[in-house]
């Protein structure tokens, strides 16, 4: 086997937040490859930084009243810790605001400046003369002009979905300051994307995409390529541009920069030729692992910076889905939020990055973190079925043999069938499918277990003159159990450390694998991983208090800055804030006006009643709602009311309950059960 040599890198997470199960997703993607090619053989250097730059930094320093070094060295600590504590292998953790991004960010405008690729000219846009600063869309907010809410961001409207201009605002206000912001212009700075058109269309379609990308990249082209404003003016947290006063560099132009700066930190401390890996002959292979949004950074405006200054481009861009906790947004208002610091204050991070692996597939589809799954999942694999394995054997060995292992395996071709099996769980780390490898690897723990069931050591055991055979029962399993765990050590890097512990053997690459060990002393078995108590995970989603994203050794105040990451209106799609829903999530509610035709009390209930609705369906629906404390039964028979007509159907003491009537209630009193204008009828959608 050739090897190869990779410069890797995960995204860099902004320093304005802690980092939480999103870039935890990614990483895990990226260190379970990472750690799966150097048990390949292969040399690869893993680097990562903090994205220190932009508004929302700068804002955020500003509210907790300290500057942008101090808010980001805080938050660089944290981050490195929760890094450190998951087991992300790089082999340098940077940040951006150093001087090796700061040369490099020059010298490549530079080059593409005397390419002709940069261009300037005067943009108008709001501004907000009590803070003195030009506003990104993100921070202004006002009336919709199309619907009328009230508070709509300045790129598009949450309540009907209107996506508009910060200009097409109604009564805009600034998000920094309250103040109605002003029309004002200045020189900006533009790269001219539209240069590399050619370049980038055969760029894209050279096998360094996933074919989902590659077809969205189609579209990008299809719409054109529009040259990209790289300039903000002053007030900004960044790079000041070269010739150029009061103008900084944009945070995106800079941050995937921020990449080679932490790869020639580490070529310096390291002592290895980071300039050659610029050169677009470099034979290492430069491999990205990304999010899904933002995929246009990354295969248009970043291998066509690099292109226009002469570099190598990026070999392979791979992007991931994205996490959901229970099905939902991670969101602080819903309290799915969860951060790796409180993962790691109740459990061992291996149980987690198993379960990521087991569903990062090599596409773009998202996957869902189910915190009722988790436990079980995790039980069930790995203490169920791989450490189990350990166990079962490692006893017999210590107690009666000295914890020496048997001269040879009993069932040789068992052990060649796992070593076998070794090349397509390998084949499908490479690709990118950890879940595949997870599922082969579990297969074969199937297998091993099925071995000692069948083998039976407990009952050899207390047979005389079977202890050889005992020896070789206990000698095989243990085999087994090192091959799988080897298997697992990219996943698993903590459990395959003690495993390697009471092994008495590195697990350091798969080739090593195929030589078992025998007449070998093995350590006394301890625990390697224990079970997760199920009700346990309910510890992680405890909603956080206001503003406790932050870093713990910041003098909080409350901040009037909103977003969560730098305003990227063009090309990274905006999110709405935490306790928002879109347009879409709302449409999925079925309001319907439902007649109450019947309402009686439940026996047994105290707060009960139970109501029969039309809503204008060929069935009545029956649901239980607790509003007896307010209303007489008798009084709501022909009354209407507003219902959830789509809540999942659900089982009580008492019977069905087919949905969900709507009442206001809260400490000041209630319920009071809603009730449309005349003139609505039963079935009616509400919206
Ligand atoms: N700073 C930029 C990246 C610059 S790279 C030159 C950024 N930072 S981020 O903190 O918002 O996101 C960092 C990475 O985490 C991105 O790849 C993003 O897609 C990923 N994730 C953030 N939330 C996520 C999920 N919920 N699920 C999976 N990944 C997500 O963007
Ligand atoms: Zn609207």
């Amino acid at each position: 086997m050739s090897t190869r040599t990779f410069l890797v890198t995960s995204a860099l997470p902004y320093a304005n937040g802690p980092l939480h199960f999103g870039h935890l997703t990614e990483q895990i993607q990226a260190d379970v490859w990472v750690r799966s090619m150097r048990m390949a053989g292969h040399t690869v250097h893993f680097v990562c930084a903090d994205d220190n730059h932009g508004t929302p930094i700068m804002l955020k320093a500003e509210a907790e009243g300290i500057t942008p070094e101090a808010l980001i060295t805080a938050v660089q600590a944290e981050h490195e810790a929760a890094i450190e504590g998951f087991g992300i292998s790089f082999d340098h953790y940077s940040s951006t605001h150093r001087p090796a991004s700061k040369e490099l960010v020059e010298r490549i405008y530079r080059k593409l400046r005397l390419g002709g690729h940069i261009s300037s000219r005067e943009v108008e846009q709001y501004f907000d003369p009590e803070r003195q600063m030009f506003l990104p869309d993100r921070y202004i907010k006002g009336t919709c002009p199309k619907c009328a809410s009230p508070d709509q961001y300045g790129d598009g409207c949450e309540v009907c979905g209107t996506t508009y201009a910060p200009t097409d605002l109604v009564d805009p206000y600034s998000v920094v300051s309250g103040a109605r912001p002003v029309r004002r212009s200045s020189e900006h700075y533009f790269f001219k994307l539209g240069d590399f058109e050619e370049m980038l269309k055969s760029w894209v379609r050279s096998g360094r995409l996933q074919e989902e990308v590659a077809n969205k990249l189609d579209e990008w082209f299809i719409s054109g390529l529009k040259d990209w404003d790289i300039s903000r003016d002053a007030p900004y947290f960044g790079f000041e541009i070269p010739d150029a006063p009061g103008k900084y560099f944009y945070v995106w132009l800079d941050a995937p920069i921020g990449y080679l700066g932490a790869l020639k930190e580490f070529a310096e401390r390291e002592g290895l030729d980071f300039e050659g890996w610029l050169s677009p002959d470099s034979d290492t292979e430069l491999v990205h692992f990304i999010g899904k949004d933002i995929l246009y950074f990354h295969t248009l405006f970043w291998p066509a910076v690099l292109h226009g200054a002469g570099m190598r481009t990026p070999n392979m861009v791979h992007a991931h889905g994205f996490l959901t906790v229970d099905g939902q947004k991670m969101s602080k208002a819903r309290g799915s939020f969860i951060t790796a610091a409180t993962y790691l204050e109740h459990f061992e991070p291996d149980y987690l990055r198993y379960y990521l692996a087991a569903k990062l597939g090599p596409g773009l589809g998202d996957l869902d973190l189910n915190l009722e799954e988790f436990p079980t999942k995790v039980n069930a694999d790995l203490v169920g079925k791989v450490v189990n394995i350990a166990s079962r054997c490692a006893g017999f060995i210590a107690k009666r043999f000295d914890g020496k292992l048997a001269a040879a395996l009993p069932d040789t071709t068992l052990f060649e069938h796992f070593i076998t099996a070794g090349e397509e769980i390998q084949q499908a780390f490479s690709s990118r499918d950890a879940a595949k490898a997870t599922r082969l690897i579990m297969a074969l723990a199937d297998q091993a277990n099925r071995y000692i069931d069948e083998q039976k050591p407990w009952v050899v055991a207390k047979e005389e003159g079977r202890q050889a055979e005992l020896q070789g029962i206990c000698t095989q399993g243990i085999n087994l159990f090192r091959v799988l765990i080897g298997y697992l050590k990219p996943i698993l890097p903590f459990t395959a450390d003690k495993a390697e512990e009471f092994l008495n053997a590195k697990l350091d690459s798969f080739a090593g694998l195929a030589k078992p060990l025998l007449d070998h002393a093995i350590e006394p078995y301890q625990p390697l991983l224990t079970r997760l108590d199920a009700k346990s995970t309910k510890k992680l989603v405890v909603a956080p208090a206001v503003g406790s994203d932050t870093a713990p050794v910041l003098n909080r105040q409350q901040t009037r800055s909103t977003t969560k990451s730098e305003p990227t209106p063009d090309y990274k799609n905006a999110e709405p804030g935490d306790s928002m829903i879109n347009i879409d999530e709302f449409n999925k509610v079925d309001l319907r006006i439902a007649k109450i035709v019947e309402a009686e009390s439940v026996e047994g209930a105290d707060k009960l009643l139970r109501l029969v609705l039309d809503i204008g369906e060929d069935e009545p629906r029956q649901v239980f709602a607790g509003i007896k404390s307010a209303y007489e039964p008798a009084t709501l028979v022909g009354r209407l009311t507003l219902m959830v007509a789509n809540l999942a159907p659900r089982k009580m003491r008492f019977g069905l309950s087919q949905g969900m009537v709507m009442a206001a209630s809260d400490e000041r009193g209630g319920p009071f059960l809603l009730r449309p204008d005349s003139g609505a009828e039963p079935g009616m959608r509400v919206r």
